[in-house]
């Protein structure tokens, strides 16, 4: 009996300590910005992200990144990922979300901000990241035309000495399909937090305005920090 007692004692700490924890990583993600990149295949997410990081310090998580570390392992998790990858459709959220889930864990304390690149890219993943990691501040879409689009992934491969996977034809038109079937929900779910960018410019034109739209986050989030104080 005495014995039950105890190991009920031990269960419920142990159950209040994960509550503590998950409490405690909730406060600390939003206590820094946490951006969604959004946009369709070769938009130039990956090429924004880069000069925001230079700018602002901040960790560029790139959910296709993540996943085609996963392939290079080798491992059998890898293999499946690549088939869905190949096919142009979309790998299941559980895999995403862990991975994404694990690389936020692993640089919160020391990350300035978070770029979710590639992700949400449906609008159930928009839903269970903020149930499960921490509510997204702003959400940066890069729109343009499906043929640019298409260019700078061609012109992207003939330039690159490692050509990617899914960076020919017939994956291109998938991909490009699978963003047509799930963006529209995005956007509109996530209309109050999403600024739609002309991506159809010059690169440095484009980072202007995101530039601004990330100033304004962070003084929204000083301005909250002050008034908490
Ligand atoms: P991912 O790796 O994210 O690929 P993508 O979305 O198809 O986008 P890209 O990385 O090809 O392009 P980008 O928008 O980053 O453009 P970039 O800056 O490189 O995802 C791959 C796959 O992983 C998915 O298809 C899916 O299977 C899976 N996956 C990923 N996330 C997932 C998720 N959340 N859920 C489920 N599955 C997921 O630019 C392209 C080129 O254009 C570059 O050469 C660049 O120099 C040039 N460029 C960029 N901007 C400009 C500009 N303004 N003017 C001229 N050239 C420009
Ligand atoms: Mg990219």
């Amino acid at each position: 009996m005495l014995f039950m007692c105890h190991q009920m004692a031990m269960k419920k700490e142990a159950m209040e300590k994960l509550k503590a924890e998950e409490l405690r990583r909730a406060r600390a993600a939003a206590e820094i910005p946490i951006i969604w990149i959004l946009g369709g295949p070769g938009c130039g997410k990956g090429t924004q992200c880069a000069k925001i990081v230079e700018k602002y310090g901040f960790t560029h998580l790139s959910s296709g990144d993540l996943l085609r570390n996963e392939v290079a392992s080798g491992s059998d998790k890898g293999r499946r990922l690549q088939e869905v990858m190949s096919s142009g459709g979309l790998v299941s959220n559980d895999e995403v979300l862990s991975l994404l889930n694990d690389a936020i864990t692993r640089s919160k304390g020391v990350s300035k901000g978070f770029l979710i690149d590639g992700y949400p890219r449906e609008k159930n993943q928009g839903v269970e990241f903020e149930i499960r990691v921490a509510p997204a501040d702003l959400a940066l879409y890069f729109e343009c035309s499906e043929d640019t689009m298409v260019q700078r992934i061609m012109a992207r491969a003939a330039a690159s000495a490692v050509k990617r996977e899914d960076d020919n034809e017939n994956t291109i038109r998938a991909r490009l399909q699978t963003f047509r079937q799930n963006t529209n929900a995005i956007l509109e779910l996530y209309d109050a937090k999403t600024l739609t960018i002309n991506a159809e410019r010059d690169v440095d034109d484009i980072f202007l305005e995101v530039v601004q739209a990330i100033d304004c986050v962070l003084k929204k989030k000083q301005q909250k920090a002050a008034a908490q104080c």
